[in-house]
């Protein structure tokens, strides 16, 4: 393990960070423009006549890019837009459903097993991936497929696992008017790059502020119902995989009627934990007004409460600028605590271990 480090050391940042996860995080934006320009630029799409339902497939990192499409789509689009994470799909999707298969490596055993559901209800199939058997049985099946560029940690992707299905639902005129909110947040998340990126100093950057806030504290993140609970997620599970640190997340209204009593006992525990709240900043809901109560209810719990006002013109530019600082946040959470954002060991691991089990 390498030694916590100055978070204004540009030089040795980058020696801390050998797979370039700040540098991925930091081309957010170009990968959001880059990954709209990929879905509209393909050419080979699903039919749309008849279609009544979508379901995003897929796992971890790529998994989520199905949860920003439902959180900020399922409206637009006027049906149903469900997120699987597992190796069976429901009976009920057939062949008026829109099954889009997420799989950054192509190979993720979950993934493959229920595209073979998918296959067998009669879906219609379209897949997003940099290759692996997924690219393969996309291409053996004649399916539309989108091949994003490799070389990322799947979860440094995120742009291109759920940009491009945006880009073709448009295609298929489900949507109006998205390439333009999303161009848009392009722009937007550029100058959230200047601001939290890592040439800001630790004075002027909230992002390493709220890094070194974390240190040696359990992160809680809970988001507005909505795009927010989507990033929450986001969050949770990059603290997880860029920090190596446990972190939990959960929604607001619905923890106002468990987990907030949960603070109350293990004050050990409690005290460790950071509550962060993400909030949209014009929001003016009774659900806004929760945020503020529950944080007041516990902030003599826990060991600290953050509440961050979400800014931006659009759900779009909300959701994605939220995950762009949770990205900034955990990147820097694991260099303080000495360790390398890009590896996820365990998971590698697991699927080693997993693979070999299949094959004995
Ligand atoms: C790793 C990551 C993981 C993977 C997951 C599924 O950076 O985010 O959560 O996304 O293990 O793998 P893929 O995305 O290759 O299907």
């Amino acid at each position: 393990m390498a030694e916590p480090i100055n978070l204004d050391d540009v030089m040795i940042m980058q020696s801390n960070d050998p797979g370039g996860m700040l540098t991925a995080i930091e081309a957010f934006s170009r990968h959001c423009t880059e990954a709209m320009q990929l879905g509209r630029d393909q050419m080979d799409i699903p039919a749309a006549e008849g279609l009544n339902r979508i379901a995003y497939v897929g796992m971890g990192g790529s998994a989520i890019g199905g949860d920003i499409l439902r959180s900020l789509l399922e409206d637009a689009v006027g049906m149903p837009v469900s997120v699987h994470r597992s190796y069976r799909l429901p009976s009920l999707l057939g062949p008026d459903t829109l099954a889009i298969f997420a799989s950054y490596s192509g190979n993720t055993e979950e993934t493959l097993s229920a595209l073979d559901d998918a296959i067998y209800l009669g879906c219609r199939v379209m897949a997003i991936t940099t290759g692996g058997t997924l690219l393969d049985k996309a291409r053996g099946y004649r399916f539309p497929v989108v091949v994003v560029p490799g070389g990322l940690q799947p979860r440094a992707a995120l742009a291109y696992l759920s940009l491009p299905a945006a880009a073709v639902l448009e295609k298929m005129n489900l949507l109006q008017g998205f390439a333009k909110v999303a161009y848009e947040t392009a722009d937007f998340l550029q100058g959230k790059r200047d601001v939290w990126g890592r040439l800001t100093p630790v004075s002027k950057n909230f992002a390493k502020q709220l890094a070194l806030r974390l240190q040696g504290k359990i992160p809680v993140i809970y988001g507005t119902e909505g795009v927010l609970s989507v990033a929450a997620y986001r969050w949770k599970c990059q603290f997880n995989e860029n920090s190596k640190t446990p972190a939990f997340n959960h929604t607001l209204p619905e923890m106002n009627h468990n987990e907030i009593v949960g603070w109350h006992e293990l004050d050990d525990i409690s005290r460790r934990v950071e509550a962060i709240f993400l909030v949209e900043d014009d929001d003016t809901s009774r659900v806004a007004k929760r945020v503020e109560v529950t944080a007041e209810i516990i902030e003599d719990k826990v060991g600290g409460v953050t509440v961050i006002h979400v800014g931006g013109r659009t759900r779009t530019d909300k959701l994605f600028s939220a995950i762009h600082l949770g990205d900034f946040v955990t990147a820097y959470l694991a260099l303080l605590n000495g360790v390398d954002p890009t590896p996820v060991e365990s998971i590698t691991l697991l699927k080693e271990r997993m693979a070999q089990e299949q094959a004995d």
